[in-house]
C-alpha cells in the first residue's frame, strides 16, 4: 500500500475513533436500460476511492480497529479477462467478506459509501452511519500532495481547453462547436473526461446557470459563458470564464468588471480560518455596490444584502470545495443548518477554510428572466430595484468567473490563474 493511502487511512481512523466495524462500498455499475449490453461510466464512491486508490466496482473496504483494514474486491471472472482484457484486480477476493463479517456478527456496524450490493442485508444504525460519514468527509477535506498534483494536472488541461475555446469562438460559431473544440483540447492535454456537464451559453443563454450548449450560433458582440473542468484520475477542475465575441459594450464591460474585481477579492481572502459564509456575504456586498453604481439597485449595499436584493442577480453561492468530484466534501459543519433566506439558502458550504482545502470562487451577476420578470419579486423589491433600469439590461445575459484556489498557510494559490480573465 502506498504511503499516501496509509496516511489517509490513519486520518479516517483518528476521525472515527470507534469500536464499530466500518464498511465502505464502492458502488455498482449501472446498466443502460433496454438490454443494450452497456453500462454507464462507473465512478466509485469518493470515500472508497480516497481510501483505496483504486476505482473498482462492487468492492468493499472494511475496517476493524482491532485488526485494521481489508480491501475486498470482486473476483476476476473469465468474462473480465475475455471481454475487458483484465489480468489482475487490486485487493483480495470478496468471497472473504462473508466469513470476515460472520466472525464479527455481534459487533455494531456502520455502512458508508454506497450501501447495497455486497453490503445488502447488513443492519446498521442510520445515525451512526451519518456520523461516521460526516467525520470522514471532514477528514478528507484537506488535500494531500498526491491530490494537489492531480488537481494541478486537471487545471492545466482545463486551461488548454479554455485557451482553445477563446481562440475558436467567433460570430456564427455554435455553442456546441465551441464545446467540442474546448473538450478535444482538454483531452489532448491529459484530461480523461469532463468532470461535469459542460456549460456553454451565448447571449441570454449566459444567464442560464447550467445551460447545455446548443446549436445556436454566437452573434457578434455577445457574451459567451463557459463553465467546464477536466477530470484526471477522478479529480476535476471547475472553471468559468465569460468573454465577448467582438467588441464589448459599455454595459458588458461594466458588468464584467464588477464580477472580476469580486473574484480577485474573493480569491485573496481564501486563507485558513476564513468563514465561507462571511466571504460569500462580503462578495455579495461588493457586487451590490457595483449594481448600485450602475443604477440597478438603490440604497445602501449592506442593507440591500440583508434584505436579499442581491440574490435577484447573484442567485447562487460563492463556491464550494472541489477535487474528487465537482462538489468534493463541501457541506456544513456539524451543528450548522441551511438558512431558508432567499439570499443564503443556496450556499453549498458553511465552514471555515483550512490549509489544504481547494475551493472554487465563483461570483456571478445575471439578468435571469424567470427571476426578474416575476411580479411577486417586482413587488417585494419595489423600493430596492430600479425595474426600468433592469429592463434595459435584460438582454445582456450574465457573467460568471470561477477560479480554483488552494488554501495554504502561506496564502491562496490560484490553480487556474493562467486562464485569461479578459473580457
Ligand atoms: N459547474 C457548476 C458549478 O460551478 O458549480
Ligand atoms: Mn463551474
Ligand atoms: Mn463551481
Amino acid at each position: 500500500m502506498s504511503d499516501h493511502i496509509h496516511a489517509r487511512r490513519n486520518r479516517a481512523e483518528k476521525a472515527w475513533q470507534t469500536e464499530h466495524v466500518v464498511l465502505i462500498g464502492s458502488g455498482s455499475p449501472i446498466p443502460v436500460p433496454g438490454g443494450m449490453d452497456q453500462i454507464h461510466h462507473f465512478e466509485p464512491h469518493p470515500d472508497h476511492y480516497w481510501l483505496t486508490g483504486h476505482r473498482t466496482a462492487g468492492a468493499v473496504l472494511a475496517y476493524d480497529a482491532h485488526e485494521g483494514w481489508r480491501d475486498f474486491t470482486p473476483d476476476l471472472t473469465e468474462d473480465d479477462r475475455v471481454w475487458e482484457g483484465l489480468t489482475e484486480r487490486a485487493g483480495e477476493p470478496i468471497s472473504g467478506l462473508a466469513p470476515w463479517l460472520a466472525a464479527r456478527k455481534d459487533r455494531p456496524k456502520a455502512v458508508l459509501g454506497v450501501p447495497g450490493g455486497p453490503l445488502k442485508g447488513i443492519t446498521t444504525d442510520r445515525t451512526a452511519d451519518e456520523v461516521f460519514a460526516e467525520r470522514l468527509l471532514h477528514a478528507r477535506r484537506a488535500k494531500d500532495s498526491i491530490e494537489i498534483e492531480l488537481m494541478r494536472r486537471a487545471c492545466n488541461a482545463t486551461a488548454r481547453g479554455f485557451a482553445r475555446a477563446r481562440e475558436f469562438a467567433a460570430a456564427g460559431v455554435t455553442e456546441r462547436a465551441i464545446e467540442i473544440e474546448m473538450q478535444a483540447e482538454c483531452f489532448r492535454h491529459g484530461g480523461e473526461k469532463m468532470g461535469y456537464h459542460n456549460i456553454v451559453g451565448s447571449g441570454t443563454n449566459a444567464a442560464v446557470l447550467h445551460f447545455s450548449p446548443s446549436a445556436r450560433g454566437v452573434q457578434e458582440n455577445e457574451f459567451v459563458l463557459i463553465d467546464a473542468g477536466c477530470q484526471v484520475e477522478g479529480y476535476t477542475a471547475d472553471v468559468t470564464r465569460t468573454f465577448v465575441v467582438g467588441k464589448p459594450s459599455t454595459q458588458q464591460t461594466e458588468l464584467h468588471g464588477i464580477v472580476k474585481e469580486t473574484l480577485l477579492f474573493g480569491n485573496s481572502q481564501c486563507v485558513p480560518g476564513k468563514e465561507w459564509r462571511e466571504l460569500h456575504l462580503e462578495c455579495a456586498v461588493r457586487m451590490t455596490q457595483g449594481l448600485v453604481s450602475l443604477g440597478i439597485l438603490r440604497g445602501e449595499p449592506q442593507g440591500l444584502v440583508e434584505r436579499d436584493a442581491h440574490a435577484l442577480f447573484f442567485p447562487h453561492g460563492l463556491g464550494h470545495l472541489v477535487g474528487l468530484g465537482v462538489r468534493d466534501a463541501s457541506g456544513y459543519l456539524p451543528g450548522r443548518a441551511r438558512s431558508d433566506r432567499f439570499g443564503l439558502a443556496f450556499l453549498r458550504m458553511d465552514l471555515p477554510l483550512e490549509s489544504g482545502y481547494i475551493t472554487t470562487v465563483e461570483p456571478g451577476l445575471y439578468f435571469i428572466e424567470p427571476l426578474l420578470r416575476d411580479p411577486k419579486r417586482r413587488e417585494r423589491f419595489a423600493g430596492d430595484v430600479n425595474w426600468d433600469e433592469v429592463d434595459r439590461w435584460i438582454g445582456v445575459g450574465g457573467v460568471r468567473l470561477e477560479d480554483n484556489i488552494l488554501v495554504t498557510d502561506a496564502g491562496p494559490v490560484n490553480l487556474t490563474e493562467s486562464i485569461s480573465l479578459d473580457i
